[in-house]
């Protein structure tokens, strides 16, 4: 039944007339697979994310079944696996710590098996850069179908979105502007159906990723979860991964250079989450293909912000599909786009998107009239993070862009929490807060602490935002002057680790700068007294992490996980 000249991979497995044959179909068949299952039907391998202790992918086993609807009305053999799967706010010490870990189940399932074609189904946030870098590393015809976001939150009449409120909440309670009573109510109001976070967060954010890259069936990134039109793209994507597979249409074919620029093109026009870099570098580091931190700030910082979502903006998700989508903001920026680029649907970006019609312009505005002129990533450069740090223009205060304030400093998350509410704390709205030891190695995992909450005796005086800078991440939910990403990390000796109580720091995002203000000589001589940390881990998978994890410049994978190892079918196993 396959068009393509390759013979089917699963044919190493299920086309053998000899024992081995006979043990690779006959246990299959006991769930029922008549013997014309194994004659040459394009097996797809649903990679299936589904857990309960990920509550934003909670969905996905009914989600599954529209897939294999679509597999089989297009005459392939569906056969839906389980992986590893991160549930974002349950995962201690924090779910990017086991990213890499849900890719490698990812990759060696994938190879293991008789597969020729794979869907992956992906919501929250580490489930997608997971699977897809397990994937790559792979190289099989892939197509993604994200969960899709939550219905939007409700509260006391007005609208509340996943993450970027519970900031707002939090420190309401903290101030005693909200009572436990009502900050329970509004949990139960902020997640009111499956699916995913609701605002442009790193979910929503890895859902427009995937479908910028040509890697989703154009229109999918916005379908709510709840809206049957999400059960539709799932059987449309079982119907189009089997002609992909007959196409032979790999991963490759799909990601390049041009669709990665196209990404971050995107990115920057939507707001998307400062995680998308680490993901992105990690991707594109599977399959061999070259991009820098750099690449984030000259693609995407000139660029404006066409979509009015939280956290930057107003609306969320539900409201983004009803006003027409990605394909919306994508047709607005196809002139700097590269528009002949290949997706999963077998036609170019440009035909995909280039008469979507936007229904709501207060939610996509056109280029002409952005939220703001010049969105994007800021990457920093100084003697504060030598191999660079982010910035999120879109999410910062204007007013503190460029700024030079007193450093007052954590010396990692239990020094912070132990001492930000402390009244004697020499701290003012003029400060600069460092926060050290929350990377990659430091935390460990590179926890999303980076947009830490302020001091309580200076919310009680409106203050609002302030200088925030660590080596962790943020949640792609929250917002703040919030420089993120300092690389090389405190953990491992970066001068993050020398800055101390009082030294004045200069942050300059038009010039792209980040500086502690002292002299080289004071650097070098707390240099010599720096002492490392005791590793959190030497065995284990934590042994491992610790050994083997990248900085967040060059992506947060394994060393040894650059790259990939192919498709080809393993020897037998008997
Ligand atoms: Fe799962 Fe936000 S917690 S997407």
């Amino acid at each position: 039944m396959s068009d393509s000249k390759k013979p089917l991979r699963s044919q190493a497995w299920f086309g053998q007339r000899n024992k081995s044959g006979f043990i690779y179909r006959s246990w299959l068949k006991n769930q029922g697979h008549p013997n014309d299952s194994f004659t040459g039907r394009p097996v797809i391998g649903i990679c299936n994310t589904w857990s309960d202790l990920t509550p934003c992918n909670a969905h996905f086993r009914d989600l599954a079944e529209w897939v294999k609807r679509g597999v089989y009305e297009a005459g392939g053999m569906p056969l839906e696996f389980p992986v590893m799967s991160l549930g974002e706010p349950l995962m201690r010490p924090t779910a990017m710590l086991f990213r890499n870990l849900a890719s490698m189940d990812v990759e060696e399932s994938i190879r293991a098996n008789p597969l020729d074609g794979i869907v992956l189904l992906t919501g929250c946030d580490k489930t997608t850069p997971a699977t897809l870098m397990g994937a790559a590393s792979v190289d099989l015809p892939t197509i993604v179908v994200s969960g899709g976001p939550m219905l939007n939150g409700k509260y006391e009449g007005r609208e509340i979105g996943s993450g970027t409120d519970l900031w707002k909440f939090s420190e309401d309670l903290r101030c005693d502007r909200m009572s436990y009573e009502e900050f329970q109510n509004a949990e139960s109001c902020m997640a009111r159906s499956i699916g995913h976070c609701m605002t442009m967060g790193t979910a929503s954010t890895m859902a427009c990723m995937v479908e910028a890259l040509g890697l989703t069936l154009p229109g999918g990134a916005a379908i709510p979860a709840a809206d049957s039109r999400r059960r539709r793209l799932a059987q449309l994507s079982g119907r189009r991964i089997v002609t992909m597979v007959q196409e032979d249409t790999l991963l490759s074919k799909i990601v390049t250079r041009a669709s990665l620029e196209n990404a971050i093109m995107v990115n920057a026009s939507i707001g998307g989450s400062t995680n998308f870099i680490v993901h992105l570098l990690a991707i594109a580091g599977r399959l061999g293909l070259p991009l820098s931190l750099d690449d984030f700030d000259q693609l995407g910082s000139k660029l404006p912000l066409l979509l009015n979502l939280m956290p930057s903006g107003e609306f969320l998700m539900e409201d983004f599909f009803y006003a027409g989508g990605l394909p919306a903001v994508i047709r607005e920026l196809l002139p700097k786009l590269h528009q002949e680029v290949l997706t999963v649907n077998g036609k170019s970006v440009k035909e995909n998107n280039q008469h979507a019609e936007c229904y709501n312009s207060k939610v996509i505005r056109s280029a002409d009239d952005p939220v703001v002129a010049e969105a994007g990533i800021a990457v920093l450069r100084g003697n504060l993070c030598e191999s660079g740090a982010i910035i999120k223009p879109s999410a910062a205060s204007p007013t503190l862009m460029n700024h030079r304030g007193r450093a007052v400093v954590f010396e990692n998350i239990d020094d912070y929490h132990r001492r930000i509410d402390d009244p004697d704390l020499e701290i003012d709205a003029s400060s600069v807060m460092v926060l050290k030891n929350v990377g990659p190695k430091g935390y460990p995992g590179m926890a999303e602490v980076g947009n830490m909450g302020l001091p309580k005796k200076l919310l009680d005086q409106g203050v609002r935002d302030m200088v925030r800078i660590s080596d962790g991440r943020m949640s792609g939910t929250a917002f703040g002057t919030v420089v993120l990403h300092g690389a090389p990390e405190a953990a491992v000796g970066g001068n993050l680790a020398l800055v101390r109580d009082g030294d004045f720091i200069t942050l300059n995002v038009s010039k792209r700068q980040l500086s502690l203000d002292i002299s080289e000589a004071e650097l070098q001589s707390r240099r010599r007294q720096w002492k490392p940390a005791p590793p959190h881990a030497s065995r284990g998978y934590l042994g491992l992490f610790l050994k083997e994890v990248e900085q967040a410049d060059t992506g947060v994978d394994f060393t040894f996980l650059k790259g990939g190892s192919g498709s080809a079918a393993p020897r037998d196993s008997h």
